[in-house]
């Protein structure tokens, strides 16, 4: 390990107009402790969440529903009510106790849900393709375990503005809950990357066909979040080499070399980059050289977060050779929750737990130790 007062990892950083102590990032992490019925974000999260925050550091939530039938996930909190707002806003007065920093992260599932999720909607999505439900995995949670997906309908461009509409919404009661900026969840073959995305767009209309008209839909929400926030607190998350959910593109380069271009124009907080080594939250090949950030960076003119698959190592690598400016960490994260002392000190790392990653109390979630509780003698 090198000698801290050279580690770039823990020298500040900006986003927008947040000054950040360190580059060692909370991830957004689906963990399904929300209180049911209504996902309020209740006390489980906060102590959560509470002990997560760093001073100076930056956490993003995990995926937040902008809608009823924005949701695919139990256990998964809303933006979009006063309790909900209630709830995050508690949650963020401790983060910002403790000096840290908090995004939201907007989602909507798109395809990727069931109507027992949606209050009896179908899921929507750019265009219909059966082969999604009728091949699926059992990979919607519901209250009564994982089912399949069901049929999904295309959207009308009525229902588009709509769910634009839905995504500036959430960002207000984001601002209302206290958080410092929102990040769109643009990865893992939800709703914006379902627009993205050849393999799941087959629209003929301005939201289908050429790079340009399916990024349309994206920069439409991008532009409504930073309406509410200014770009500068405005953040996208993209998965470029994500194959989750079943995402295919025939020329991933082209579309994710021209979203970057067009999003330098909001001077975002931040791009999110999740890398090229994980399929949505698997290991798929350990060691892969990532490469995302590193082409994205010749386009985007703003600060870079990378993730997926970061150790200290290659986390400091990435950020040193100037690939991404900050390294966010998922699983280590959920185990650790004073993960950015541990890296800083070079001290060893609690195993995360995959069997608690979405189940609904306290084990899992909370329980994970803090070094210094962990070897008080
Ligand atoms: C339990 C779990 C929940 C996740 N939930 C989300 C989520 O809500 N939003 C998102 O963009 N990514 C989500 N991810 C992906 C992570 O943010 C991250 O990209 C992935 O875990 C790879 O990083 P890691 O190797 O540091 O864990 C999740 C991953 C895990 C393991």
């Amino acid at each position: 390990m090198k000698n801290v007062t050279t580690r770039k990892l823990f020298t500040p950083v900006n986003i927008g107009p947040i000054t950040l102590k360190h580059r060692v990032v909370m991830a957004p992490l689906t963990r399904s402790r929300s209180d049911e019925p209504g996902d309020i974000p209740g006390e489980l999260m906060a102590e959560y969440y509470t002990q997560r925050a760093s001073n100076g550091g930056l956490i993003i939530s995990e995926g937040t529903n902008i809608s009823i039938t924005s949701r695919g996930w139990y256990g998964a909190p809303g933006i979009y009510t006063e309790q909900h707002v209630a709830g995050w806003k508690k949650i963020t007065d401790a983060v910002h106790a403790k000096g840290g920093f908090m995004f939201s992260q907007l989602w909507h599932v798109g395809r990727s849900s069931n109507v027992v999720m949606t209050e009896g909607a179908m899921p929507v999505a750019p265009s219909v393709d059966p082969s999604y439900w009728l091949d699926s995995e059992p990979s919607v949670s519901t209250s009564g375990g994982w089912v399949k997906p069901s049929p999904h309908r295309a959207l009308e461009i009525a229902n588009i503005k709509s769910i634009v509409e839905d995504y500036r919404l959430a960002a207000v009661c984001a601002k209302s809950a206290g958080f410092d900026g929102v990040e769109l969840h643009a990865a893992n073959g939800y709703l914006p990357d379902e627009f993205l995305q050849d393999g799941s767009n087959k629209r003929t209309d301005e939201y289908g066909g050429s790079v340009q008209n399916r990024c349309r839909f994206l920069l439409e929400v991008v532009e409504a979040m930073a309406s509410v926030w200014g770009g500068d607190r405005v953040a996208v998350r993209i998965g470029p080499s994500g194959s989750w959910n079943q995402m295919s593109d025939s020329n991933p380069a082209a579309l994710f070399d021209y979203l970057a271009a067009q999003l330098n124009r909001f001077g975002l907080a931040y791009l999110h980059i999740v890398e090229p080594r994980v399929k949505g939250n698997v290991v798929i090949k350990e060691g892969q050289a990532p490469v995302a950030a590193q082409e994205l960076r010749k386009i985007f003119k703003g600060k870079i977060i990378a993730a997926g698959g970061f150790e200290t190592d290659t986390a400091e690598k990435i950020v040193d050779e100037g690939d991404a400016d900050l390294v966010a960490f998922g699983r280590h994260f959920l185990s650790n929750p004073d993960l950015p002392m541990r890296i800083e000190k070079g001290l060893p790392l609690n195993d995360y737990d995959r069997s608690t990653f979405y189940t609904f109390a306290a084990k899992g979630y909370t329980d994970y130790p803090f070094y210094q509780e962990q070897h008080a003698s």
